[in-house]
């Protein structure tokens, strides 16, 4: 059982693979946290909760019967507001006295197989047999607010997911000021912390520090998960490196507004809050009323960095990417818009097809331009029917020449936003977000939609339901290109204004399940400016998120390294394009660790000699899909650490095959610098397929692998190789 309750001693314990998480039920039936690490086969773990000295300011609450016992020294479950606790709080409800002291305490629990669903949110799922769950009733005895703390354990990996049903139990209206998804008190500062920073074209950049005293926020107040933080954060000791050491990764399963909230206090010890963002965040409950908190995620590894990564890969593979393209080879696609912008009619398009095809591309992508009077940026987002002055004899027509030549063919939507200048908002101005009193800014000449608006999103439902139903259509990417800004809706009273953020992103989350639950085949893509909300949330409808406008290959080595700490390899968007110095052979190595396609006119922008490199790149794809996409991933040499190359690997996970990969980003000052493989087989002979050379796992894994052989001639610069092993 990887859930257990010891009676006697009244510690929860959650058991994976390899990991223990404990909390007890302490006198007065505070819930306190002991301990979250490596597996641990006792129960009585109780003295880990002093972690402190009390001190002549610590108070405490006199009928606990322990002198030692302060509300503000102890590691708590889900520390609260007011009542003892100085620390930064999870949950904060203001009552109807007026006051906002929050102080929960235990009632009662249950265990149970399987894993719930998190009504209008997504989530991770589990099928039967594969999680247990655990569900613990708190309850502030004078709001009388209920508190139920959920975690699922699943059998397979080594993850707990947490996450907060809040009821109001009492007789008058609360408002909920803080209710973060979850709470982990380490008992140690010796920690660095490890996250993703970054601004659009330069997505997940990855900042390791080392912990100090105070509290450290990464955190949105854009409406959107943004680029500028990624809702992913790690915890590991200084000495922890890719593939050794204790870490402690989380990651948010939300899309819009969010904290990670770090606080180490005087007395060295840390704790991590993950939820959603409290700034601009009030939300009412009426007696009677839910509210259900988006869902964290964490995952414990004592193998380093390498290892949380894996495991969050297979882990949203396998529970949280509902899409019935998650674990499906995708098609090769050709998209056009870094090939024609806007620029582009139905011959235009089938003459990309057309040239596609004889490169062996398997699916079409019309971007941006084709609805409306969209002929720019200025104008025309929120009228979603097609410009047939653009697409003459209208888009079934098109589409069957796409797929008369053997392409699929996928479309372009940005749902949530509207132009000044379109249809839609000279008809419905006030359904784009604004103040009262206030004019809305505009950013890339667009507003948001008021997705928090049932009326509003039944509309550009029907919108694409209209071309989705008439069309065969294979693919959307869902972009979204500003963020909120005068946040407010007419339609919410002003007691309610506080609930706008999350309301606008379970509008979002209520369309995205429409869509696809209408259209389950559709594979969709999600996408912001690029990567500027590449978070879990999303890939719970869409399998795959464009992971940065820049398709740079040099570039794009940070955003993949960065974004794959957390995120799966069969998530990043990642595209062949014409916008780079480096060779086509190098960035097809690069997009190919991603979900791979193109993003240029195949008719001007390849050579004869790269239209070889494309056909090779083409063969490879396939041969290589299942390894790269759904095997381990190993970060071997990265690009930030090493200032002229980047080496990274892949390996099935019957361990009979290995892909290296390197890019030289400068010219080293070894051109033979070996790299040491991870993960294979000690026991096994792998061949090195160029070569033929047969070697001990054991042998690539500490000699190195031999690179002798490899003739960097003078084109060092942006090179790059791939070397395949198979067992013999
Ligand atoms: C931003 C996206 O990131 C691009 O790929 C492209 O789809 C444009 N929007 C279209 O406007």
């Amino acid at each position: 059982m990887p859930i257990t309750f010891d009676q006697q001693h009244h510690v929860f314990k959650l058991d994976t693979s390899v990991s223990t998480y404990a909390f007890m039920v302490y006198q007065e039936n505070y819930l306190v946290h002991l301990y979250y690490g490596a597996k641990l086969p006792d129960t009585d773990l109780s003295y880990l909760m002093y972690r402190g000295k009390f001190d002549s300011l610590s108070p405490y609450n006199p009928k606990v019967e322990d002198l030692f016992f302060s509300p503000d020294i102890q590691p708590f479950e889900y520390p609260t507001n007011g009542a003892g606790d100085f620390r930064i709080s999870a949950l904060s409800v203001r009552g109807g006295s007026g006051d906002a002291v929050t102080d929960i305490r235990y009632v009662s629990h249950k265990i149970y197989d399987g894993k719930p669903s998190l009504p209008g949110l997504p989530a991770t799922f589990a099928q039967e047999g594969q999680a247990q769950t655990l569900e613990v009733e708190t309850v502030d005895a004078v709001t009388g607010v209920k508190s139920t703390l959920l975690y699922t354990v699943f059998e397979d990996y080594p993850v707990i997911t947490r996450s907060v049903r809040l009821e109001n139990g009492g007789e008058a209206p609360v408002v909920l000021e803080r209710a973060y998804s979850s709470c982990v008190e380490l008992p140690t500062m010796d920690l660095d912390m490890v996250h993703l920073w970054g601004k659009w074209w330069n997505e997940n950049n990855t900042e390791r520090r080392a912990l100090q005293h105070g509290i450290t926020s990464i955190q949105s107040k854009r409406g959107m998960t943004g680029s500028n933080h990624n809702p992913f954060v790690a915890f590991a000791h200084p000495s922890t490196t890719e593939e050794s050491g204790e870490v402690w990764g989380m990651n948010f399963i939300y899309s819009g507004n969010f904290a990670i909230d770090t606080e180490v206090d005087t007395r060295g010890t840390t704790r991590v809050l993950m939820g959603i963002n409290p700034t601009d965040f009030r939300w009412r409950l009426e007696p009677g009323e839910s509210f259900q908190t988006p869902e964290a995620v964490l995952v414990y590894s004592d193998k380093g960095l390498g290892a949380m990564s894996r495991t969050f890969h297979h882990f949203y593979l396998d529970h949280l990417c509902r899409s019935e393209w998650a674990k499906k080879k995708r098609p090769l696609l050709i998209n056009s818009w870094e090939a024609a912008f806007f620029d582009f009619d139905d011959d235009k398009l089938v003459a990309f097809a057309q040239e596609a095809k004889k490169l062996g591309i398997e699916m079409l992508v019309m971007d941006d331009g084709w609805f409306g009077t969209r002929n720019d940026d200025l104008r025309g987002l929120g009228d979603w029917y097609v410009n047939e002055k653009k697409l003459k004899g209208g888009l079934s027509h098109l589409i069957e020449r796409v797929n008369a030549l053997g392409l699929k063919f996928g479309i372009w939507y940005e749902p949530e936003m509207v132009n000044p200048d379109s249809d839609l908002y000279r008809a419905h101005p006030d359904w784009a977000i604004r103040a009262k009193g206030r004019e809305h800014s505009i950013s890339r000449y667009q507003c948001v939609l008021d997705m928090t608006r049932k009326d509003v999103r039944d509309n550009i439902f029907q919108q694409m339901y209209n071309v989705l139903s008439q069309n065969k259509i294979d693919y959307i990417k869902w972009d979204c290109n500003r963020n909120i800004t005068e946040a407010a809706s007419a339609t919410l009273p002003p007691e309610r204004q506080g609930e706008f953020f999350h309301r606008y992103v379970l509008g979002v989350y209520d369309l995205m399940d429409r869509i696809t639950t209408a259209f389950p085949h559709i594979l969709l893509e999600n996408c912001s400016s690029g990567g500027c909300r590449f978070d879990a949330g999303m890939l719970y409808y869409a399998p795959q998120i464009w992971t940065s406008d820049c398709t740079d290959p040099i570039e794009r080595l940070t955003i993949q390294f960065g974004a794959s700490l957390c995120y799966p390899v069969a998530a990043m968007g990642a595209h062949v394009s014409a916008n780079s110095r480096a060779s086509v052979k190098t960035r097809g190595v690069v997009a190919m660790s991603g979900t791979f396609g193109y993003e240029l006119d195949p008719r001007t922008e390849l050579t004869d000699e790269e239209r070889e490199v494309v056909l090779q790149q083409v063969a490879d794809y396939h041969k290589y899909y299942d390894l790269i996409h759904f095997g381990d991933l190993y970060r071997l040499t990265a690009p930030t650490e090493n200032p002229y190359l980047a080496d990274w690997q892949f390996v099935s996970p019957d361990k009979n095959e290995a892909l290296f990969c390197r890019v030289i980003m400068r010219r080293p000052p070894n051109l033979y610098q070996s790299v040491c493989l991870a993960g294979l087989d000690p026991d096994k002979i792998y061949v090195d397929e160029e070569t033929g050379k047969a070697y001990s796992g054991a042998l690539l894994m500490h000699g190195g692998i031999d690179l002798s052989a490899y003739d960097y001639a003078n084109n060092y610069d942006g090179d790059s190789f791939m070397k395949h092993f198979v067992v013999r």
